[in-house]
């Protein structure tokens, strides 16, 4: 089986990568925009793709004939998409598109990543089948990535769907929560913290393991997978702190409106993870579970 993988510098795309060079069952092509930043992936699995060039996608898809295409690729910062919002729709829109086409001529596999953003955050503990409602410009273009699939004729596709995903990888062009937490705890900053958002953090591997297996047992359609618990980014934070032994008395709560950033958020997400739990066996670790992993 053959697997291509987009966005292999990010931090999923590094986790795949890991993973799929341990696993002799299966090969990949590994492409990011530019230069390979991952010393983990070997130059021979590598290849330099823009998602925004359909000539290139196309070639690049053809050539390799991959099985299946994990779309990892995008622009992940909520408020830069929120302030560039014709760079976030060509990537992240156009991209999809120009990938999912390639897709469909040579009848591979697509799995789309997308995000808890897709809901307004009203409810939280989202199903598969919940109605999304996008309240950014990020979110919007993640949704109508999903709609390229949703409402396309070709039915060989998945939408795995991810909350504030974190994790170690090597030149990464932005940090993560606990990565950045941990540093911050550890040179003693004051940090005001917001107690109204509430996620479900998402180990990368656990992550990359569940792309994986949705490759590997061939599901089709949309799939929930994040960590197992729901906290507020106020409590992440404390317990990230704890667990390093860090002091934490220097963490004030605050709440978002005091953050004035320029993409909303939606206050409360989290995954009903059933489906995901009954169809591929996702067994997502807690937070600390996690964090004993981290070097
Ligand atoms: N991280 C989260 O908390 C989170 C939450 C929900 C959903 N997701 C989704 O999960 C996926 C993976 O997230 P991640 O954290 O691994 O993201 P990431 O670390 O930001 O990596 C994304 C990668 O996409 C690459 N990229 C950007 N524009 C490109 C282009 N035009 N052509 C080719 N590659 C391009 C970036 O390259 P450069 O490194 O060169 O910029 C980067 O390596 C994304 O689709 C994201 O929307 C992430």
């Amino acid at each position: 089986m053959r697997i291509l993988i987009t966005g292999s510098n990010g931090l999923l795309g590094q986790k795949l990568v890991g993973q799929l060079s341990k696993n002799e069952k299966l090969s990949f092509l590994a492409t990011s925009k530019g230069e390979n930043r991952n010393p983990s992936c070997p130059s021979e699995n590598y290849s330099s793709l823009d998602i925004t060039n359909s000539d290139e996608v196309l070639k690049t898809i053809t050539a390799y004939s991959p099985d299946y295409i994990i779309h990892t690729a995008a622009i992940t910062n909520v408020d830069y998409c929120e302030l560039n919002q014709l760079e976030c729709e060509r990537v992240n829109v156009g991209g999809t598109k120009n990938l999912f086409e390639s897709s469909k001529k040579i009848g591979a596999h697509f799995l789309f990543l997308s995000t808890d953003f897709v809901f307004d955050g009203e409810e939280g503990n989202y199903k598969e089948t919940d109605h999304p409602n996008p309240l950014s410009i990020y979110a919007e273009s993640k949704r109508d990535g999903e709609l390229l699939l949703i409402q396309s004729n070709y039915s060989n596709w998945s939408i795995a769907r991810t909350i504030i995903v974190f994790g170690e990888g090597q030149n990464l062009s932005r940090s993560n929560i606990v990565l950045w937490a941990r540093e911050s705890l550890s040179l003693g900053k004051t940090l005001n913290i917001i107690d109204d958002q509430f996620r479900s953090p998402t180990w990368a591997d656990d992550l990359a393991w569940g792309c994986i297996q949705i490759c590997e047992q061939n599901r089709k359609g949309i799939y929930h997978l994040s960590g197992p618990e729901t906290m507020s980014i106020y409590e992440l934070v404390i317990r990230i702190g704890r667990f390093f032994k860090l002091d934490t008395s220097s963490i004030n709560r605050t709440d978002s409106s005091s953050l004035n950033q320029a993409a909303k958020r939606p206050p409360k997400t989290g995954f009903d993870l059933s489906k995901s739990k009954k169809d591929i066996g996702y067994q997502p670790k807690t937070l600390e579970e996690s964090l004993h992993l981290l070097s």
